[in-house]
C-alpha cells in the first residue's frame, strides 16, 4: 500500500479554552478528491488553518507524505506541499491577475517551474490568460475564485485544500468550478475540498468525511454517503 498523501491523527485544536477539534483523525490517499462536510461552526476552517500551520495544535500529529507538519510554520508547510486557497479568496484587488498568480509561486520549488505551471493554470482557466493584465477587482466572483485556486496551484501543491470555493457563485459558475476541481485531481494533485454544496461535492468526490462534534463522525465513498440516512437528513434536508 502507498503512503497516505495526508494523515491526521488524534488532532485537537481550540481557541483559548474553547476546544473545536477533539481527537480528529483522517487519512487521504494520493490522487484522491476528498470532500469535507459539516455544519456551520463545526470546525472545517479551523482544521484547514491548523493543517496550514496558522493555528497551534494542542495534541495530535499531521503527516504529509510521511513528513510531520504540526510544528512547522505556515511558509514551511507550503514548502512541504500543503497549500490552501482560503475562505473568501483573499486576492490583492489592485494587482493584476498575473501578479496575483505569480505570488503563489514564491517558494523555491515552485519558482523553478513557474512558467510551466502558469501554462497549466491558463489551460485550466483560459479566461485568466485573456485577462491576465487586468486588476483582480475587475473580475466576477467566479473568476476571482479561479485566480485564488490558480494562485494555490502556482505553489505546486502535493495536497491542495479549498475552503468553500463555491461560496456566493452563480449555479453555472459552481458547475464550471467543480469541473475544474475534478480536472486538477486528474492532473495528479490530491484535493481536499470543504463545501456547503453537499450534494454536488459528494457526486464528484472519491471520498467524503463528515465533521461533527470535533471529530470525523462518518466517512465513505461519495455514493455511500449520499445513500446514508443520517447524512441525507442532516445535510441534504431529505
Ligand atoms: N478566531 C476565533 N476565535 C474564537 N473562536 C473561533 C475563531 N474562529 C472560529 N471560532 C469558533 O470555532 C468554531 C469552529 O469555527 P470554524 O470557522 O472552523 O467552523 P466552520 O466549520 O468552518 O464553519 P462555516 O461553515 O461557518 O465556515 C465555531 O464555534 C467558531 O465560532
Ligand atoms: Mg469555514
Amino acid at each position: 500500500m502507498s503512503k497516505p498523501a495526508l494523515e491526521v491523527s488524534d488532532l485537537s485544536v481550540g481557541y483559548g479554552d474553547v476546544s473545536v477539534l477533539r481527537g480528529l483523525s483522517l487519512s487521504i490517499e494520493p490522487g484522491q478528491l476528498v470532500a469535507l462536510i459539516g455544519a456551520n461552526g463545526a470546525g472545517k476552517t479551523t482544521l484547514l488553518r491548523t493543517l496550514s500551520g496558522l493555528l497551534k495544535t494542542t495534541a495530535g500529529r499531521i503527516r504529509l507524505g510521511g513528513n510531520e507538519l504540526q510544528s512547522l510554520r505556515p511558509h514551511q508547510v507550503v514548502e512541504q506541499g500543503f497549500v490552501q486557497s482560503p475562505e473568501g479568496k483573499q486576492l490583492f484587488p489592485s494587482m493584476s491577475i498575473l501578479e496575483n498568480l505569480l505570488i503563489g509561486a514564491h517558494i523555491k520549488r515552485a519558482r523553478a517551474v513557474r512558467d510551466q505551471t502558469l501554462k497549466e493554470v491558463f489551460a485550466l482557466f483560459p479566461i485568466l490568460e485573456e485577462r491576465q493584465h487586468l486588476n483582480a477587482s475587475t473580475l466576477s466572483g467566479g473568476q476571482q475564485q479561479m485566480v485564488a485556486v490558480g494562485r494555490a496551484l502556482m505553489a505546486k501543491p502535493r495536497v491542495l485544500a479549498l475552503d468553500e470555493p463555491s461560496l456566493g457563485l452563480a449555479p453555472i459558475m459552481v458547475d464550471r468550478l467543480f469541473e475544474s476541481i475534478a480536472r486538477i485531481r486528474d492532473l495528479g494533485v490530491t484535493v481536499l475540498v470543504i463545501e456547503q454544496n453537499v450534494f454536488k461535492v459528494l457526486q464528484m468526490a472519491d471520498r467524503g468525511y463528515v465533521l461533527e462534534n470535533g471529530r470525523i463522525s462518518m466517512s465513505g465513498s461519495g455514493a455511500d454517503l449520499l445513500a446514508n440516512a443520517h447524512l441525507r437528513a442532516t445535510y441534504l434536508g431529505m
